[in-house]
């Protein structure tokens, strides 16, 4: 597919994150995980973008979703033969060690995805927020890719078709809806930002959660099992002999 725009600058959240990522994909390892990763992405975005197909009833969205979908498939396979390639030169360690997924997600964020029960106009506005976090993202991994120019040269081919989902997307959320269609990008927003918010609070719930049982198990555990264990020592080893009338009470055990 051809762009209709030239791209899009990045965000000023993932400019920010510009040194991070030359880190992170700096590693020839994680580069491979990363690139097997987004393959998986771009491969379960293009099935639900079908099933968008499948499902709308307008002629114009099911041809381009149809050609979305076969782009993102083509991705996937990108992705995947590039990792391919770099396995070839270099096998992988069996643990690549940090990957930093929350800071490299791979693209759409298409994960998020609900075909089925929404309108073209909540689809679209999704799929155009969806593109424009990829093209602001796959810019970022480009330009810190100097180091590898095949790679670099894959993320500038994807990058050029997320451009044009990116455009299409918001020209035919204009075209579907000429007079709502901000709103509909407003309420896909807070939704996406609402998505952002629980996924952070899950992790930090996570975090929090596991700082609380480190705390239990270091700080309230050991008094109680000091006195298990002295309770231990006091007990006698071995049969009791239990005083005559101790067991006569048909209520109780001694
Ligand atoms: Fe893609
Ligand atoms: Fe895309």
């Amino acid at each position: 597919m051809d762009s209709a725009r030239p791209h899009e600058r990045p965000t000023a959240f993932d400019r920010m994150l510009i040194p991070v990522q030359r880190w992170i994909w700096s590693d020839a390892d994680r580069r491979v995980q990363k690139l097997l990763r987004f393959s998986e992405t771009e491969t379960d975005g293009g099935r639900d973008i079908l099933r968008a197909a499948e499902v709308t009833s307008d002629p114009l969205l099911r041809r381009l979703y149809l050609e979305h979908a076969i782009d993102e498939f083509r991705h996937g396979v990108l992705f995947r033969h590039r990792a391919a390639a770099l396995l070839k030169v270099s096998p992988c360690r069996s643990n690549p060690g940090f990957q930093g997924d929350w800071l490299t997600p791979g693209g759409h964020g298409l994960d998020d995805l609900q075909v089925d029960g929404e309108s073209d106009s909540d689809m679209l506005a999704f799929l155009h927020l969806s593109e424009k976090a990829a093209a602001s993202r796959f810019t970022v991994y480009r330009d810190v890719m100097q180091h590898d120019p095949p790679t670099r040269a894959v993320f500038e081919e994807i990058l050029h078709d997320e451009t044009f989902h990116m455009n299409y997307t918001l020209t035919q959320l204009a075209r579907v809806e000429p007079k709502r269609h901000r709103r509909h990008l407003w309420r896909a927003r807070l939704s996406r930002l609402w998505k952002v918010y629980l996924r952070l609070a899950t992790g930090l719930a996570g975090i929090l959660g596991s700082m609380l049982l480190a705390i239990q198990y270091f700080v309230l555990l050991p008094p109680f099992a000091w006195l298990a264990k002295r309770a231990a020592r006091r007990e006698l080893s071995g049969w009791t002999i239990v005083s005559p009338g101790a067991s006569e009470s048909l209520d109780r055990q001694y």
